[in-house]
């Protein structure tokens, strides 16, 4: 038995008629960038977020680094940052220039909301939660931090469409919300494609011109931007991906379920999830002390894992420059060690999940 960790082929075959229609028709149309398909995506994943703007972008990094870019922060200026998130959350601070503060995460992998305020300096721009692995952070007390200290907040909700904390979406709660529609997120293109969400009319169209060369009019350039438009094609996709997010989110909260109901090994904890919030498991963690010989033991019997992250972005070397040291940010570098990713995805076959669970059960810590 080989079980994959991800098989976008068999989430493809979901809806594989839709999605061929949708290319067809964009294809057909003769107009394949800022067109009527990016248009009508906009606006339509902004009503189903209840955002009032939605800008279609190439990827989650350059939604991150436009949203850092739209709220002037660059040299001099500090975000803060969780330790333990993706690399791209950070390089969305220092590609404008900026200085990524590091705070530790929660037991629930999220931005610890306690630990923020002592990172707080009067060089601080931002805040930038992670709804990492499709968990929402704490945004009330995120956002009351916010406030207090006037801040922005800026949510990479890369992993968390649909997820939800106290009755609210991630990604509606700070300045900007910025999406990653990678293929394997829970609301995926057929290729790269990214969004922001604002409610702020002056930023979505700062936003806007940003993407397309700094250019609100044709040939005409008030500030300077870049080439980050999504294109239609992908705009199109999306559409079909949308309408089904909430079934993938439901078909992967029901694997976690299984999980949960089916792993019993001791030497193996099970993520934690808050009460008042709606995962959307784009990522199952476990914590494992013994992780590398329970992934090689996984391995041995078929199923393919993963690690979300090996090495915090604080020990990457091309952060070598400011100066941080291993044991700085224990929790993270814990998790680091630690964190083992079981296979999750819409259209993931039953007797996959159960051989999964087998499978950790049978780990004796060899
Ligand atoms: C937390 C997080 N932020 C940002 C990104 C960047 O998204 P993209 O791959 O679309 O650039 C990712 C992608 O993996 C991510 O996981």
């Amino acid at each position: 038995m080989s079980v994959d960790f991800v098989k976008l082929k068999r989430t493809y075959d979901l809806y594989a008629t839709e999605y061929e229609q949708a290319v067809l028709r964009t294809m057909k149309s003769g107009w394949y960038i800022l067109g009527t398909e990016l248009d009508d995506f906009e606006n339509k994943y902004a009503e189903y977020m209840g955002s009032k703007y939605c800008i279609g972008v190439n990827s989650g990094l350059d939604a991150l680094i436009l949203a850092v870019r739209a709220l002037g922060i660059g040299s001099g200026d500090e975000v803060i940052v969780p330790a333990n998130t993706y690399i791209a959350s950070v390089l969305s601070i220092t590609e404008n220039g900026a200085t990524p503060v590091f705070v530790e995460p929660d037991e629930y992998f999220c931005l610890d909301a306690d630990k923020i305020e002592a990172a707080i300096t009067e060089k601080t721009k931002a805040i930038l939660p992670v709804h990492l692995y499709g968990q929402a952070c704490e945004m009330r007390k995120i956002c009351a931090i916010a406030e207090k200290y006037n801040l922005y907040v800026i949510e990479d909700c890369a992993q968390s469409h649909d997820a939800t904390i106290n009755g609210q979406k991630a990604g509606t709660f700070g300045t900007i919300g910025c999406f990653s529609f990678y293929p394997t997120k829970p609301m995926g293109a057929l290729g790269d494609a990214g969004a922001l969400l604002t409610d702020d009319e002056k930023i979505a169209k700062k936003l806007k011109a940003l993407r397309n060369y700094g250019s609100a009019k044709k040939y005409i350039n008030d500030i300077a931007g870049v080439n980050s438009r999504m294109d239609e094609v992908q705009a199109a996709i999306l559409k079909v991906s949308m309408k089904h997010l909430k079934e993938g989110n439901e078909y992967r909260n029901w694997i976690a379920r299984k999980y949960r109901k089916g792993i019993y090994n001791p030497f193996v904890k099970l993520p934690e999830c808050r009460e008042e919030s709606y995962h959307v498991y784009h990522v199952f963690a476990l914590l494992c002390e013994k992780r590398d010989a329970l992934q090689k033991h996984l391995l041995k019997l078929g199923v393919k894992t993963l690690i979300h992250y090996p090495i915090p972005p604080h020990l990457q070397q091309c952060y070598g420059y400011l100066n941080h040291m291993n044991g700085e940010f224990p929790i993270s570098e814990t998790y680091a060690l630690q964190e083992l990713s079981l296979p999750i995805y819409a259209g993931m076959p039953e007797e996959d999940v159960d051989f999964v669970i087998e499978a950790v059960n049978s780990f004796e810590g060899e």
